[in-house]
């Protein structure tokens, strides 16, 4: 009999590979949703819908704990990619990345759930001046010290974030920054839910991952050009100006403050993580562009 697994962030990029993975493995599933509307519909980078998929749908908000409880009852493992990617001007990246993913873990030792899987991110410890970093961190902690079984994965990009370049392609303008030279191996979402159910499975208390191919993000951006079939225009911020930006954005809103400082971070230094998984880039990028262009 196989186990009974809990992901919280099962609407987001990697959240839905994961579940489609653990039900191709033979798991019981319960998906933590807040947003009802999203489970039917496939991703915006070609990643599964979860209805089909799952067994039980949880529906509750985990900032909120009262909307919570009773997640966890009967669950042997969670896993939890919740986190907040994007600012949506209510929640700080503490308040999901640290606090919900902390309810979450209160509930599952409440509850004796065995093993607790979370995602952080690749090279975090050269990036802890950025807060949604610190948030990540400080959760990552408390998993440590909480005495439960658990493993951390820390992948670089995503296929998902590197479709910005086919967006700009498609735009016509390609804003890179600073040379353009660092070098890194992104992942798809398929091969990275292998890497965390994996790690479901697995002993390893912190598993860094990558894609199968390490590119320049210049290579990356003239791969995108060339899919979509635009010669667009290239605007190159340096950045001493990037980093100026930043400083200036966080005066108005400390989450795009942050997106700024990552953006700024990742071009500064190779981020090439042990490699997984057998998706290409290019075929992302042929098939994202073949969606867009309906
Ligand atoms: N993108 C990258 O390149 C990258 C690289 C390394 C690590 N990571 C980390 O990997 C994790 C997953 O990334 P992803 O791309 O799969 O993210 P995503 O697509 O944005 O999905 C995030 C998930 O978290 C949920 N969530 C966000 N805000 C929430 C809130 N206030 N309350 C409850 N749930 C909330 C979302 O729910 P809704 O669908 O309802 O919004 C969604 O299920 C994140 O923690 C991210 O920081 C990302």
């Amino acid at each position: 009999m196989h186990n009974k697994v809990l992901v919280a962030g099962s609407t987001g990029y990697i959240g839905r590979y994961v579940v489609q993975e653990l039900k191709f493995r033979g798991y019981w599933l319960r998906a933590l949703v807040r947003n009802t509307a999203k489970i039917k519909q496939d991703g915006p980078h070609l990643e599964p819908a979860i209805a089909p998929l799952v067994d039980e749908i949880f529906v509750g908000e985990a900032t909120k704990p009262s909307t919570i409880a009773g997640a966890c009852d009967g669950i042997d493992i969670v896993f939890s990619s919740m986190g907040m990617t994007r600012p949506d001007f209510v929640h700080s990246p503490f308040d999901v990345d640290y606090k919900a993913n902390l309810n979450l873990l209160r509930l599952a030792m409440k509850a004796g759930v065995k093993k607790f899987v979370y995602v952080s991110v690749f090279n975090a410890h050269r990036m802890m001046e950025i807060q949604n970093i610190q948030a990540h961190e400080k959760f990552v902690d408390e998993l440590r010290a909480s005495g439960i079984d658990y493993a951390v994965v820390r992948p670089t990009g995503y296929y998902s974030d590197m479709a910005q370049f086919l967006n700009m392609a498609r735009n016509g303008i390609m804003m890179t920054l600073g040379e353009g030279d660092k070098r890194s191996n992104p992942i798809h979402g398929a091969d990275l839910a292998r890497v965390c159910v994996d790690a479901i499975e697995g002993d390893d208390k912190v598993v860094e991952a990558g894609g199968p191919e390490t590119f320049t993000y210049r290579e990356v951006a003239d791969m995108a050009a060339e899919v979509v079939g635009k010669q667009p225009f290239t605007a190159s911020l340096p950045l001493w100006l990037a980093d100026g930006v930043a400083a200036v954005t966080g005066f108005i809103n400390r989450d795009i403050q942050d997106i700024a400082m990552f953006a700024s971070a990742v071009s500064k230094m190779d981020s090439v993580a042990p490699a997984h998984g057998t998706h290409k880039l290019r075929e992302f990028f042929v098939e994202m562009n073949r969606l867009q262009a309906h």
